[in-house]
């Protein structure tokens, strides 16, 4: 087979044969129709492939097995892609694999999955050529804005081989959108990080300063800070305060948690805040001290007001009811459904906006305020070693990406965001990764050794285009993330186990391997989970989502994109078939349902 590729373009060229074979699976789910809300169905589907490496196509630089970024390289990636049988691949496929070459891509693209862009044609736009060379290249369009449309049909994309490749879209300005236009932030924006004091008693402003440094880095823009009865909630505050103004750009502002604080302490809270108000750092809104809470419903903000010899701007966790959001003490309403739960216990289904819709409509009526709540994951594995044992999680998996697109669809209605949590620990929903100075309540367990940190690196193309008013994350370098539990359901820890039994909903989740490639060409990722077969698949531009099945042992991730960027990695932490076995202490193996992530930077 001969290939004529642009290689000092292209690092790696994937070729794929047409051939129909291997095995897919399809995961459907629907998301529920509620009022405004289209029905949305989307398809997701996930090739088991047959992959063929062959490294020794001759060019003019050597192969080399630790390829520099930005280096021409030798290595042409020739693979097998599975076409799943029933999908719908346009006709114009065959004819493309014959026209000049025996091979071609014949890959399905799923730009269905939570309102990603459908607007860009992943290879056709960017690779141009003379015209006799690329044979044919074929995209049906897929929208998925319309209500009415209950499946959305998979795009078809052939290309065959025999490419002079190119790239940058002659006479195509799609290619420079996202840095096209200059992006205009919209500084009333603001994206806060939930952190909980109750853990670090022993912080000191260095480790506030480190904190917020990261957060900083990460485009958020303060911290809520979670406050209970602690003895140390005032300290602790001061050092944040103090931080923050040193820190520069980073805001504070109080959450008082009520499940500690009584509703009839208008008093404690008034005093609470007026330590606090009148610092540079305090996060204000008109002129108002900003302030929320965790649940406390009817209490007295409107006197708390009054207590602080100031308007206050109280965004407290309420339920969304129209009285609440007409209450005259508070400013808007802030949500804490930033997972799918039906009483408080896991559901098989993806999160939804209905909750967001829910508080939108009332603070809207009265003109206020909403801030949502955005998340990770949840898993929390409290044994009858401690008072407060709970063991459960929420089915997070693809969350912290289908969360973010929703929060880009429901763009300007939003007015705040919460990162819930910078450093909640014990549910698994932390940001910022386990160590330093903070305390162990017993979820060290399963905390400690895994990466949470990649997440924020995640976040921030979303935050941006948020804030600018885009409804697709603003791309600025390749990246390709992942994330996946440490161990796969089949572990079996009861007699080791600290709670003794699996956590409830560990049913529902599956053992995938959670990939979202971020880029501004589009690519070629290559999963190797374990020892299952590799897993190739070429990746649109923008932002996209891949489920693989999880397999025990390394996991190895490869990504090299059109705009010539190439990475290979292996995660720090491996897929086990066995019980987790935490870092500290002697437990010999527990049930551990949190994550861990890592990402790779191409560009
Ligand atoms: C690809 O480009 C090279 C150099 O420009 C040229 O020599 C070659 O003929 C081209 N190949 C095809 C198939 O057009
Ligand atoms: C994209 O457009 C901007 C502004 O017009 C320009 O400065 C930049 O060089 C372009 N980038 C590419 C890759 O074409
Ligand atoms: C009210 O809040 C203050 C601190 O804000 C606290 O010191 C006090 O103990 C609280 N009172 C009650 C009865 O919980
Ligand atoms: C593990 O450590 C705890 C206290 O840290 C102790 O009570 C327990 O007996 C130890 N278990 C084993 C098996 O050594």
């Amino acid at each position: 087979m001969r290939v004529f590729a642009a290689l000092s373009l292209l690092q790696v060229l994937p070729f794929v044969l047409g051939k129909k074979h291997g095995n897919s699976v399809e995961r459907r789910s629907r998301a529920m129709r509620h009022g405004d809300l289209a029905e949305r169905q989307f398809v997701e589907t996930i090739y088991v492939t047959e992959t063929i490496w062959i490294d020794a196509i001759p060019t003019e630089t050597s192969p080399s097995s630790s390829i520099d970024a930005g280096q021409p390289t030798t290595q042409i990636e020739v693979a097998a892609m599975a076409v799943p049988s029933g999908s719908i691949i346009p006709d114009e496929e065959e004819s493309a694999v014959s026209t000049s070459s025996s091979a071609a891509i014949g890959v399905q693209t799923n730009t269905a999955i939570y309102g990603l862009s459908q607007a860009t044609n992943p290879i056709d736009t960017f690779v141009s050529s003379s015209s006799d060379i690329i044979s044919d290249s074929t995209t049906t369009d897929a929208p998925i804005s319309s209500a009415s449309a209950s499946a959305v049909q998979p795009q078809g994309i052939t290309i065959s081989a025999g490419l002079n490749v190119t790239l940058g879209g002659s006479g195509s300005g799609s290619s420079n959108t996202s840095t096209g236009n200059p992006i205009k932030i919209n500084s009333e924006k603001k994206v806060f990080a939930h952190f909980m004091i109750g853990i670090v008693y022993a912080y000191t402003l260095e480790s506030w300063l480190e904190d917020i440094a990261l957060a900083k880095s990460k485009g958020i823009d303060g911290f809520a800070l979670n406050i209970g009865l602690d003895s140390y909630s005032q300290p602790q505050l001061d050092l944040a305060y103090k931080a923050a103004e040193q820190s520069g750009d980073f805001v504070c502002f109080i959450s008082f948690d009520f499940n500690w604080y009584t509703v009839d302490n208008v008093t404690g809270v008034s005093d609470m805040m007026k330590r606090y108000n009148d610092l540079p750092a305090q996060f204000k809104v008109d002129g108002k001290p900003f302030v929320s809470s965790f649940i406390g419903d009817g209490f007295d903000w409107a006197a708390v007001s009054q207590g602080c010899g100031q308007e206050i701007y109280a965004v407290p966790f309420w339920a969304p009811t129209q009285e609440n959001a007409d209450n005259k003490g508070l400013s808007g309403l802030f949500s804490w459904t930033a997972w799918a739960s039906k009483d408080n216990g896991p559901i098989d289904a993806p999160l939804t906006t209905i909750q967001d819709e829910a508080y939108i409509n009332v603070v809207t009526k009265a003109n206020k305020a909403y801030m949502a709540p955005v998340s990770t994951w949840f898993f929390t594995h409290f044994g009858k070693e401690v008072p407060y044992s709970k063991n459960w999680l929420f089915k997070s998996e693809n969350l912290w990406k289908e969360r973010w697109d929703q929060i880009l669809e429901l763009g300007d209605k939003l007015n705040f965001l919460e990162l819930v949590t910078w450093n909640d620990y014990g549910e698994s929903h932390n940001l910022r990764n386990w160590g330093g100075l903070h305390s162990d309540d017993g979820c060290s367990k399963w905390a400690e050794g895994l990466d949470h940190l990649p997440m924020l690196d995640l976040s921030i193309p979303y935050i941006k285009a948020w804030k600018s008013g885009a409804k697709t994350p603003i791309v600025e370098r390749d990246q390709v993330f992942y994330w996946y539990r440490p161990h796969l359901k089949s572990a079996e820890c009861d007699a080791s186990d600290n709670y003794g039994s699996k956590p409830d909903g560990w049913d529902i989740v599956s053992d995938s391997i959670f990939v979202t490639t971020m880029t501004k060409l589009g690519g070629t990722l290559k999963v190797t989970s374990g020892s299952n077969q590799p897993v190739m698949k070429l990746v649109e531009p923008g932002v996209q989502s891949i489920e693989v099945p999880m397999g025990a042992g390394k996991q190895v991730f490869e990504f090299s994109t059109l705009s010539g960027g190439y990475q290979k990695g292996e995660a720090t932490v491996d897929v086990s078939d066995q019980c987790w076995k935490p870092l500290t202490g002697n437990s010999t193996g527990i049930y551990n349902y949190n994550y861990h992530s890592g990402v790779l930077h191409c560009s």
